[in-house]
């Protein structure tokens, strides 16, 4: 069909300000913070309701219109990348929050609610929504649930899958599905609910969901730690996870350190070291600064640790989070091609030793900025794009490390994408992760609930 004919059957559903074809509307909501993609939508459809997500569902299928659904669009995989003519489903309009149960301790809300605004209606009422990442004050909940967020709290927390109880969803043929309805125990076979989380809009647009709250964090405080070598992060996590009750442990290199301060944070301090950690731990009670403290000073008595800082305060806490927080932003000018993998935490060691390596053999010339969760084996990797060198070769010189890199984490038994989800960027490269037989089961259940394919089509894996 064609787009004026797509554009008049949408028109007839959305009034003008809610079916966007504005240039800035699709230039904005086209792309997501990958910065690898050129965007090209069709339009920018904003629904108000269940019943016009239907609508939409109906009209793609009908004019074999592809939709891409929309959140705050801060993914780095292209999950949330239109770029050929697909209609744009943004969920900004949906945003309430629905509503609070103190006795489940949970909350109902549209999938367009901002993630620090859910943080916040928790902290109000005395409990916490532990999933929590950087982008928390544009994430949306629908997008964190269909990429099953991580972030910074996962030692602790686990991942966004370990807290939805609920969800609403409007498949690929548009029927609503209403799974698991805040239940804790449910044994009444698949729990359709699960695959719907990170399944990156490929099986249906999540409408409506009910999520549970955690008790409020414990006073939190964190202390920044610089360590001489690779092998001293693993030592120095088995230490404090062993002396403190850890909610975070992160680590970044110096090279990241030296683009925050770059761009205004101060250091954490004078002595300069190749690594640093940031752990954050419960200090409710004076025992547990005294464990902190203690533990402190045996790691530098050991030379695990040649310097660090503890916060004792809320705003230094705040600052020292900054550190690691901002590093992604910091970087953002060098248009960064990353890489979100993840092995057994174990294996993290082993992991890092095989990439330096690798690292100083097939990117000599390119900086390369390591950072990550590492209490939970979760690593970025972002090479920085050379200012003189041209983007598609920067790319693919890119692409060509990444064979190698994959391949190494796939004989560890690991991930190509621990966080960020596979989207276009990572879907080359799926069947390191995946065999091919799993592969075969999940074109199976993409086709079950999609089966003209008009979902978030060229994301995640291509038809077979
Ligand atoms: C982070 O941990 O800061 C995020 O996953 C973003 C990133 O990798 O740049
Ligand atoms: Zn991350």
């Amino acid at each position: 069909m064609s787009d004026a004919a797509i554009l008049a059957r949408l028109g007839a559903l959305l009034p003008p300000a809610r079916l966007r074809t504005d240039a800035d509307t699709l230039a904005s909501h086209g792309r997501d913070w990958t910065r690898l993609y050129q965007p090209d939508p069709l339009a920018v459809a904003f629904p108000e309701s269940v019943a016009e997500v239907q609508a939409l569902v109906a009209i793609a299928n009908d004019t074999a219109c592809p939709l891409v659904p929309s959140g705050g669009r801060t993914g780095l995989s292209g999950g949330a990348v239109a770029k050929s003519r697909e209609l744009v489903l943004s969920f900004e309009r949906m945003n309430r929050i629905l509503g609070f149960d103190a006795v489940d301790r949970s909350v109902t809300a549209e999938p367009g609610v901002i993630l620090e605004t859910l943080q916040d209606y928790a902290r109000e009422r005395g409990l916490q929504y532990p999933v929590d990442f950087a982008a928390r004050g544009s994430a949306q909940l629908g997008g964190t649930i269909a990429t099953n967020a991580g972030g910074i709290k996962v030692i602790r927390w686990g991942m966004t899958r370990d807290w939805v109880s609920g969800l609403k969803v409007v498949t690929g043929r548009g029927e609503l599905l209403d799974l698991n309805r805040g239940l804790v125990k449910n044994n009444t076979g698949y729990d359709l609910r699960q695959l719907f989380i990170g399944s990156e809009g490929t099986l249906g647009l999540i409408v409506e969901a009910t999520v549970r709250l955690a008790e409020a964090p414990q006073a939190p405080a964190v202390m920044v730690l610089g360590l001489p070598d690779l092998e001293a992060i693993m030592s120095a996590f088995e230490r404090l996870r062993a002396a403190l009750r850890l909610t975070a442990f992160e680590c970044f290199s110096a090279q990241a350190l030296s683009y925050v301060t770059a761009h205004g944070q101060p250091r954490p301090f004078e002595t300069e070291t190749p690594w640093y950690v940031l752990a954050e731990y419960d200090a409710a009670e004076e025992r547990d600064t005294e464990a902190a403290m203690a533990a402190f000073e045996t790691l530098a008595e050991d030379g695990i640790v040649l310097d660090g800082v503890l916060s004792q305060s809320d705003s230094q806490w705040r600052a020292l989070w900054r550190l690691r927080e901002d590093i992604t932003e910091s970087i953002a000018h060098r248009l960064p091609y990353k890489n979100d993998v993840s092995v057994r935490v174990a294996r993290v060691p082993e992991f890092l030793r095989a990439m330096d390596e690798l690292f100083a053999r097939e990117y000599p010339d390119f900086e390369v900025i390591w950072f990550g969760h590492v209490g939970d084996g979760n690593l970025h990797i972002s090479v920085l794009q050379p200012p003189e060198m041209a983007r598609a070769d920067f790319v693919a010189a890119c692409e060509q490390v990444s064979e190698h890199l994959f391949a190494t984490l796939a004989a560890l038994g690991g991930s190509i994408s621990a966080e960020h989800g596979v989207g276009l960027v990572k879907k080359p490269y799926l069947s390191y992760s995946r065999d091919p037989a799993e592969i075969s089961y999940l074109r199976a259940i993409r086709a079950a609930f999609d089966p003209n394919g008009i979902l978030n089509p060229g994301k995640l894996f291509d038809p077979a």
